[in-house]
C-alpha cells in the first residue's frame, strides 16, 4: 500500500513539473501561419517613435537651428558644473589625440596616429557651436563618431570646454586681471634667453591688433 501511494505521489508530482513549458506561443521572429506575410512579428506603424527617443528639438540633439544650419551658441546654460564636466569628458575622451590643451599633440598622435588641427586656429576659433556638436556626432575624416560613448548633454559639456580652452590661448590683454598678467610677465622673463620665441607669451591686446 505505501509502494502504491508512493508511485501516486511521484507522478503527481512529475506532472506538476510541466509548469508552463509546453503552450502555446510564438518566441520572437519566428515564422507562422497566422498572418498574410508569414512573421509572427507585426511591422512597427509608420512613424513609430520609442518612448522618450523622440528627440525633437534640432539644436540639443543636432547642433542645428530650424534653418538646418548649425547653432552659433551653445543651447543649454552655461554653469560652472557644465564647464566642469565637460573637462573631465574631454579629458577621456578627447585629448588622448586632441591632447589637454586642444594643441592636438596626444598620447595617440605621440604614437604614431593622425594629428588633428589645433583647435587654436583661426577657422576652428571662428566656428559655430553646433559644428562641434556634429563632428562628435558623426565623427570628421579620421576620427570616428562619438555619439555612442558621449550622450548629447556631455558633447555640450565639451563644446563649452573647447570654448574655455580656445579662450585661453585667445585672451586679450586687458581681459587679464593684474595679477594674472604679472604672473605672466616673470614667466617670460624667466624663460632661457637662448629662445626668444618663448619670450613673450602674451598675446598682442586686442586694440594693437586692429
Ligand atoms: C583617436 C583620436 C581622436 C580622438 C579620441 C578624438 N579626435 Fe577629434 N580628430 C581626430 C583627428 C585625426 C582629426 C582630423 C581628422 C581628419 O582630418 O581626417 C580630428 C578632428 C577633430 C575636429 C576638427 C574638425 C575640423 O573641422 O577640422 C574637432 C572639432 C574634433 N576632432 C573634436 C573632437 C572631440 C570633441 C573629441 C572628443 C569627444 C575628439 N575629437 C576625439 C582624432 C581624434
Amino acid at each position: 500500500m505505501r509502494r502504491v501511494l508512493f508511485l501516486t505521489g511521484a507522478l503527481v508530482l512529475a506532472g506538476c513539473r510541466n509548469d508552463m513549458h509546453q503552450q502555446a506561443k510564438i518566441t520572437p521572429y519566428r515564422e507562422s501561419t497566422f498572418f498574410a506575410d508569414g512573421a509572427s512579428a507585426r511591422p512597427l506603424p509608420d512613424g513609430t517613435v520609442a518612448r522618450g527617443f523622440l528627440n525633437a528639438d534640432a539644436a540639443l540633439y543636432r547642433g542645428q537651428g530650424p534653418d538646418g544650419k548649425f547653432v552659433e551658441k551653445i543651447p543649454v546654460p552655461l554653469t560652472r558644473e557644465l564647464l566642469l564636466r565637460g573637462q573631465e569628458r574631454f579629458d577621456i575622451y578627447c585629448s588622448p589625440c586632441h591632447g589637454r590643451t586642444g594643441e592636438g599633440q596626444g598620447m595617440i598622435v605621440q604614437r604614431g596616429f593622425k594629428r588633428p588641427m589645433s583647435y587654436h586656429i583661426e577657422r576652428l576659433r571662428a566656428e559655430r557651436a553646433g559644428y562641434f556638436f556634429d563632428v562628435m556626432t558623426n565623427g570628421f575624416g579620421q576620427m570616428s563618431s562619438y555619439a555612442a560613448q558621449v550622450p548629447p548633454d556631455d558633447r555640450w559639456a565639451i563644446v563649452a570646454w573647447i570654448r574655455t580652452l580656445q579662450a585661453s590661448h585667445n585672451m586679450p590683454r586687458e581681459f587679464l586681471r593684474k595679477e594674472d598678467e604679472e604672473q605672466l610677465n616673470s614667466a617670460a622673463s624667466e624663460s632661457s634667453p637662448s629662445s626668444p620665441s618663448k619670450k613673450s607669451s602674451l598675446p598682442p591686446s586686442s586694440s594693437e591688433t586692429k
